[in-house]
């Protein structure tokens, strides 16, 4: 059986490092798009602090995201691209690292007491499948070091899921 082990973590990049190693080991030998999604987004809500919500949206139309699982609070469940933080990074292609919502056009509010949000695509052989995305309490709560740490764990679930 997987158990989380709680990650003491002196610096951001050392408990990216551990998370990416427990989530390849979470993952491995398993396919599923939804069970690996799940799991994913527990491990994150679990072990990176001050996260009021982190979950998926997949890409179920060439225009339209659709809520996957998530850890938080209930959560807008079809965003178009485009539109929010979510919509603009699959529309963008990029990662999305907005340090405060209220000042981000088109913010979609699904939790009143969301600050800061960082959401990256996952990638998968140039196209889009979907989005993590992560919202803190807590105004700029994400930096360079989160972005590529999450992005990281993207890779991994796409990997796992999708193949290589
Ligand atoms: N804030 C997102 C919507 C999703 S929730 O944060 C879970 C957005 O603007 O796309």
């Amino acid at each position: 059986m997987f158990q989380a082990k709680s990650i003491v973590a002196a610096a951001k990049p050392e408990l990216y490092q551990d998370l990416a190693e427990q989530l390849a080991a979470l993952l491995q030998g398993e396919v599923d798009p939804v069970a690996n999604a799940a799991n994913t987004a527990a491990l994150i809500f679990e072990l990176v602090p001050d996260l009021n919500w982190a979950g998926f949206y997949f890409l179920q139309s060439p225009r339209e995201l659709v809520l996957g699982p998530f850890q938080g609070t209930v959560a807008c469940v079809r965003i178009p691209v485009g539109r929010g933080v979510c919509g603009t990074a699959v529309a963008r292609g990029e990662t999305m690292l907005v340090e405060d919502v209220h000042a981000f056009p088109g913010h979609i509010a699904c939790d009143v007491g969301s600050r800061s949000e960082l959401v990256v695509p996952l990638r998968h052989t140039g196209g889009i499948l979907g989005v993590i995305d992560l919202d803190s309490p807590l105004p700029a709560r994400f930096d360079s070091i989160d972005q590529a740490g999450i992005e990281r764990l993207a890779e991994i679930y796409v990997k796992a899921t999708h193949g290589a």
